[in-house]
């Protein structure tokens, strides 16, 4: 029986290019997990769009002059563009300004007011007297009063992750005029988050198969306990406040963009010609749900989310939040969108083909410490492991099939020991690595068809299919129909991880036109199928870089 999987990937602000250490930390993932779901033979949705709101795009667009739209739409192209390039498959990758997403928005607040989960409060709120205006979230920076740290923006702490309150920043100061914030009265809506603590710590109790950090980090701010948090602004740009009297006020950006997810599988349902199907992901509790993010996105998705959702009541909350750790780029720093440090995906891309980039980065994936992206890596993992363990294979068997069989898979005959145990491994191989994937080990799982693809190269080495072809061409038929056998299976195996190479490959190897219907398990290209000519499904890179030290 197929499975339903819903697939959820962070939101990114729309006010600059996507950079390696996002791709790393959620759109590569969330894509190979997706690709490994559809090739097993799941019905999956996978969504995500681009975060329109908030300061990250106020502040960027007061800095460059121009209204929040001309960012967002700028943005939102280059980004697609890398999804497009890079292979990464949604369903639908929408954004924060639609029409449908105002209105889930707007039925969400509403509902949870209903619920007595959103009440409105007069606070005083941090105000610049230069500027003469409120200052919500990044329009102001000061020293984290957790743990110190003197550049903590108002909504969030990049040091220690800790969402933020502005007013409770030290020393603040306004990003607009450098002034010292005064405190001004102000009404907003408050999610009633006092009132979900014991339900959440019910609920997190029972997340034994979420990753370490991810549930330390969550039962730490549990037992912190959890304060009521404001989810509108003093802003013009946002969701508006279904309430009158704010008018002048907007919704949070946290609280829009994580209903994004429930909006776009609205859109999704609408666009597929069934307004309803949405609710086949969302309402049946057997259907599993996974947050692909980075790990400052934590709290939102395990704690405000999941909260806002039992609020709502009906609809599934997570089943997993695989929140990754940090990729690092030279010397130890972060990838930081913030700081304008990192390399630029749609740079990384015009270089090197998608494959190389998914491949190199699936090795470095940060799925339990902090990662480095170093570019000599890349190209020496292109080089001795992408080409030398899987590529040249892969071609050395089809070239050798044209040259001694016309092109023709031979038939294998009666299998010797070595043969029926490189079958043997192959088909355990989908199991192990299915059972790797499944648990998003991606890194586990690409070592596990790599593992695979080296004993191939053992049996090939061992049975010299070049030599035997002269004396013994029953020897060197069943030599190269069993590798080749064994090269299909890894063309599925890595099918999540390279896309592009591998479609080619199941195209060359005569299976028509669409991989998925391999499916998740061994199979074989029949004896008397017609090979296309062989051709590398990756080149050398030949750069002083390939062979500086390491
Ligand atoms: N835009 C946020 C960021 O880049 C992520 C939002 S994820 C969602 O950090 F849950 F809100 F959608
Ligand atoms: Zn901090």
């Amino acid at each position: 029986m197929p499975e339903r999987i819903l697939v959820c990937v962070a939101w990114p602000y729309a006010n600059y290019l996507l950079h390696v250490g996002q791709a790393a930390g959620a759109y590569l993932p969330s894509d190979i997990f997706a690709r490994f779901h559809r090739l097993k033979g799941n019905e999956v949705l996978m969504v995500s769009g681009s975060d329109c709101h908030g300061t990250p795009i106020t502040v960027a667009a007061d800095k460059e002059g121009v209204d929040p739209s001309v960012i967002v739409e700028r943005y939102h192209a280059k980004i697609l563009e890398v999804w497009e390039r890079l292979g990464i498959s949604f369903d639908l990758y929408t954004s924060t300004l639609t029409e449908n997403h105002y209105a889930v928005t707007q039925d969400v607040f509403l509902k949870l007011k209903e619920n007595d989960l959103l009440y409105p409060r007069t606070e005083e709120y941090l105000f610049d007297p230069v500027a003469e205006r409120f200052l919500p979230d990044r329009y102001v920076e000061g020293t984290c009063p957790n743990c110190g740290y003197s550049e903590a923006r108002g909504d969030q702490c990049d040091n220690c992750g800790k969402t933020l309150d502005a007013v409770d920043l030290l020393e603040p100061r306004s990003k607009i005029s450098g002034a010292t914030p005064i405190l001004k009265p102000s009404e907003h809506y408050f999610l009633r988050q006092s009132a979900m603590e014991d339900r959440l710590k019910e609920w997190v109790g029972k997340q034994a198969h979420w990753r370490r950090n991810v549930l330390n980090f969550t039962l730490g701010m549990l037992n912190e306990g959890l304060k009521d948090r404001a989810i509108t602004r003093d802003l013009t740009w946002g969701v508006p406040v279904p309430v009158e009297g704010y008018e002048g006020k907007r919704i949070y950006v946290w609280f829009d963009a994580v209903i994004g997810y429930l909006s776009a599988s609205k859109e999704w349902a609408q666009r597929s010609g069934d307004p309803e199907a949405w609710r086949l992901y969302w309402e049946d509790p057997a259907v599993r749900s996974y947050y692909f993010i980075g790990k400052d996105n934590i709290p939102f998705h395990t704690l405000i989310w999941p909260m806002m959702l039992m609020g709502y009541g009906g609809l599934n909350v997570p089943y997993d939040v695989p929140a990754n750790q940090y990729v690092n780029f030279s010397a130890g720093q972060k990838q930081s969108k913030s700081k304008g440090t990192g390399t630029w995906m749609l740079d990384l891309l015009d270089t090197y083909a998608a494959d190389v980039v998914r491949f190199y980065l699936t090795t470095v994936l940060p799925e339990t410490s902090d990662t480095e992206f170093r570019e000599d890596d890349l190209i020496r993992t292109n080089n001795d492991v992408l080409i030398a363990t899987w590529g040249n294979l892969a071609n050395r068997v089809i070239s050798m099939i044209h040259r001694n069989f016309d092109g023709v898979v031979p038939r294998a005959g009666t299998l010797s020991p070595e043969s029926q145990a490189i079958l043997d491994e192959a088909k355990a191989t989908f199991t192990a690595a299915g059972a790797e994937f499944e648990a998003c080990h991606f890194r586990a799982a690409l070592q596990e068809a790599l593992k695979l693809a080296q004993a191939a190269n053992r049996y090939l080495d061992e049975r010299a299919p070049w030599k035997a072809v002269k004396t013994d061409t029953a020897h060197a038929a069943e030599t190269l129909a069993t590798a080749l056998n064994v090269i299909n299976s890894l063309k599925a195996l890595l099918y999540p991880v390279l896309p592009f190479s591998t479609a080619q490959l199941h195209e060359d190897l005569g299976l028509g036109s669409d991989i998925l219907e391999h499916g998740w398990q061994y199979r074989e290209v029949p004896a008397g199928t017609k090979l296309a000519p062989a051709r590398p499904m990756y080149t050398k890179i030949e750069t002083e870089l390939a062979g500086a030290p390491a």
